[in-house]
């Protein structure tokens, strides 16, 4: 009996031993729309380095940029079917399924990326992470770009000369309301499709970080823009609680530890990329970048500062007061 006992044992340890050594690795699949040298291109390409380097042969990260797997249309769906299973995608994107992350929307409401970070890191930054947990979406880190940038075929000096022009905006009705606010024509239109939409006059203008404005060619097509530093790109890195959950507790904690120091990494480098890129299209002599006076930029926030009273009982009035807290 104890001689079976013990063979027993040993043919369980070897085929543990074999399965082991033999399993695939999980899978995870890294889809973006932007490009590989835009701060969010380069934390996927980050992440996907460190969990091969510290997670060989038990995970593989696939990293798929510039929409070419899914697109701001289809890629939080996606991620809900596991088709992708990790996505960072705008803030502003997250509209259909919570409406406290419109609170990033509202214009004027950070001064810049130090005070975003105040506001990420309190306790009501933090509980935004889980706000779309009921709908199957995990919040894992914020990711920064940076601050968005107006471009027209004018120069916008002035909250007027907006008026009647018609901006690309993402799917977000802050940023709608933003625009209605001057009496633009906002129109909402995925990442993809602005260059063209640029080119051919299907729009007139665009708000954007000079990262992406940089990377997907704007400025080409574009002949003003004003450093208007209005509003905020910024990044939810999240993957499914169905994903998350299956992966077995160890993996998990060594992911969770490579995306926090990813995330370090990224919000590190974010005002960089964007300051570099400004340059090259300087560079470029393709456009020409207006600074606005303190007087011009002051019209510009009280034009379009009355959206925050609009948005402010969706999103929560707490949140929207800690948050503007970060920048006096
Ligand atoms: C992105 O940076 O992911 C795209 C932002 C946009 O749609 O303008």
């Amino acid at each position: 009996m104890l001689k079976f006992l013990a063979r027993s044992l040993l043919l369980a340890a070897a085929l543990t031993m074999f399965t082991n050594a033999y399993a695939e690795p999980i899978v995870i699949k890294f889809s973006h729309v932007v490009t590989e040298n835009t701060p969010k291109g380069k934390g996927a390409n980050m992440f996907k380095q460190l969990v091969e380097e510290r997670l060989a042969g038990k995970v593989e990260v696939q990293v798929f940029p510039s929409s070419q797997l899914f697109g701001d249309a289809d890629e939080i769906i996606a991620l809900l079917k596991n088709d992708v299973q990790i996505i960072a995608p705008a803030l502003s994107k997250f509209s259909k399924f919570t409406d406290v992350l419109q609170l990033y929307d509202l214009p004027f409401l950070f001064n810049d990326l130090d005070a975003v970070a105040c506001f990420q890191e309190s306790s009501s930054g933090k509980e935004m992470l889980d706000s779309m947990s009921k709908k199957g979406i995990k919040g894992l880190a914020y990711w920064h770009n940076g601050m968005k940038q107006l471009s027209a075929p004018v120069p916008l000096r002035t909250p007027e000369s907006a008026a009647g022009l018609k901006f690309r905006i993402m799917s977000s009705d802050v940023l709608q309301a933003q625009f209605q606010a001057v009496k633009a024509n906002p129109q909402k239109l995925a990442f993809s499709e602005v260059y063209l939409a640029l080119q051919t006059g299907q729009i007139d203008g665009q708000e954007n970080t000079w990262s992406n404005i940089y990377s997907q060619k704007f400025f080409e097509v574009q002949p003003y823009f004003v450093e208007s530093n209005h509003g905020l790109l910024d990044y939810m890195l999240v993957t499914s609680q169905r994903f998350w959950k299956s992966l077995p507790a160890d993996i998990r904690t060594e992911l969770d530890k490579i995306i926090t120091e990813v995330t370090v990494a990224v919000n590190d480098l974010a005002s960089k990329e964007n300051e570099d890129a400004k340059k090259l299209i300087i560079d470029s002599g393709k456009t020409e970048i207006i600074k606005l006076t303190a007087e011009e930029k002051g019209k510009w926030r009280a034009a379009m500062k009355p959206v925050w009273d609009q948005f402010k009982d969706e999103i929560g009035a707490n949140y929207v007061e800690k948050a503007a807290a970060c920048s006096n």
